[in-house]
């Protein structure tokens, strides 16, 4: 009896107060989580409007001042107006026209920089708009960059626990803000303009689907564009599954000749290898950077045949035998510049026959 009276004198004093206190709190965190569907995206960036500001102001005080005065204030103000308290599958790309419109600036001409599956490389080489100016060089990119944001019809207006992906809700804030991003963009391009594309991956260097294909490419001003440079880059160690000429290269190429675009197609553009060879600086690709070294006619080094150089002009000639890539690279570096090497490229048969082909010149260095 005493014992029973002591556990219900402890429910009242202790565990009571506690559920009573616990119960409003349960009642507003199950109906936040009623409201709030799961989504796959990641929530709303926590601070999101501080990273904005914090963004806007080193973009034009500190990174590309050339820009000019923008209220950064306002420019938040449009960003979030695009979206809060809505439905986060209910947002169009116009519902952001008046933050392009605040945000929007020239891009020089000859830097535009378009890319599909590769834009930790882009942004390498874009080097903080010093190089080129991809989209996510430009203010409208630059806010929005690695970011996650959508809305939430109650609360703070934000959904800061996930956000819908384009499988889910094609029209979700963060998807139609880079396709009116896109297009604002690719109006802008002037001159010689740039496509980086990744021809490791295996679903199509070139996607019709991509963004590049649906939103820039379509958007841009043929009478402001020169010429379109395509680079395809490899990834150091990484398949070469597509090239200038081929598969969906190819449909890109057959595309810009139609639409009357002037283009070149480079693969393992130079100065964008470089930059990836930072990383693999013993790699073979990487250890001799002359330009006979990405010619057709070099096989792999696993199965270089034996090459002759059979002319050094205005030296003497000189016969040699190459044994690998890099025994060409250093005898390539011993000359002086702009003296014409000639060689000869000689199959070696079963029976070690040689069978000479044509003569190739070219110029050391
Ligand atoms: C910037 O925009 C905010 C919000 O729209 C406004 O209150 C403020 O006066 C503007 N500042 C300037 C300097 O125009
Ligand atoms: C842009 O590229 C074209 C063609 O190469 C060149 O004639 C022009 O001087 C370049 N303009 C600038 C500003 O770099
Ligand atoms: C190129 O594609 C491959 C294969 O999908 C990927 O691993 C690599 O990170 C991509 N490169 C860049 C620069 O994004
Ligand atoms: C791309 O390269 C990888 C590795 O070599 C290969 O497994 C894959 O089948 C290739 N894909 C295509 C479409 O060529």
């Amino acid at each position: 009896m005493k014992a029973l009276f002591s556990v219900l004198l402890f429910w009242f004093l202790h565990v009571f107060p506690i559920l009573s206190l616990l119960t409003p709190v349960t009642q507003n965190a199950e109906a936040e989580t009623h409201m709030e569907k799961q989504w796959q995206g990641a929530g709303t960036t926590l601070s999101l409007e501080e990273v904005i500001i914090g963004r806007c102001y080193n973009y034009i005080r500190v990174v590309n001042p050339s820009v000019g005065e923008k209220n950064c204030s306002q420019i938040w103000e449009a960003f979030k107006d695009a979206f809060i308290f809505k439905d986060p599958c209910k947002v169009l790309p116009k519902d952001y026209e008046p933050f392009i419109r605040l945000t929007v600036h020239d891009v020089p001409l000859n830097k535009s920089l378009f890319w599909e599956n590769s834009q930790l490389l882009v942004r390498r080489y874009a080097d903080n708009t010093k190089r080129m100016m991809p989209l996510d060089g430009t203010l409208m990119g630059w806010l929005a960059e690695g970011l996650a944001w959508c809305g939430h019809p109650g609360g703070t207006g934000m959904n800061y626990k996930s956000c819908p992906t384009t499988d889910e809700c094609e029209h979700n804030p963060a998807e139609s803000f880079w396709r009116i991003a896109s297009e604002a963009y690719a109006k802008l391009a002037a001159g010689v303009i740039h496509v980086m594309l990744n021809g490791s991956v295996s679903d199509g260097a070139y996607p019709v689907n991509g963004f590049f294909a649906k939103f820039e490419l379509t958007n841009l001003i043929k009478d402001n564009i020169l010429n379109i440079q395509i680079w395809v880059m490899d990834e150091i160690e990484g398949p070469d599954n597509e090239s200038c000429g081929s598969k969906t290269i190819k449909l890109l190429e057959t595309t810009l000749q139609e639409d009357g675009f002037q283009y070149t197609c480079t693969d393992n553009y130079k100065p964008v290898r470089l930059l990836q060879c930072v990383d693999f600086p013993t790699h073979h690709d990487c250890l001799c950077a002359h330009p006979l070294l990405q010619l057709s006619f070099l096989p792999s080094q696993a199965h270089l045949p034996v090459l002759f150089i059979l002319s050094t002009s205005p030296r003497q000639p000189v016969a040699q035998s190459l044994q690998s890539q890099l025994h060409l690279c250093s005898i390539l570096h011993s000359f002086p510049a702009n003296f014409v090497v000639k060689f000869r490229k000689v199959s070696v048969g079963s029976d070690h026959s040689a069978t000479a082909g044509a003569d190739i010149s070219f110029k050391a260095h």
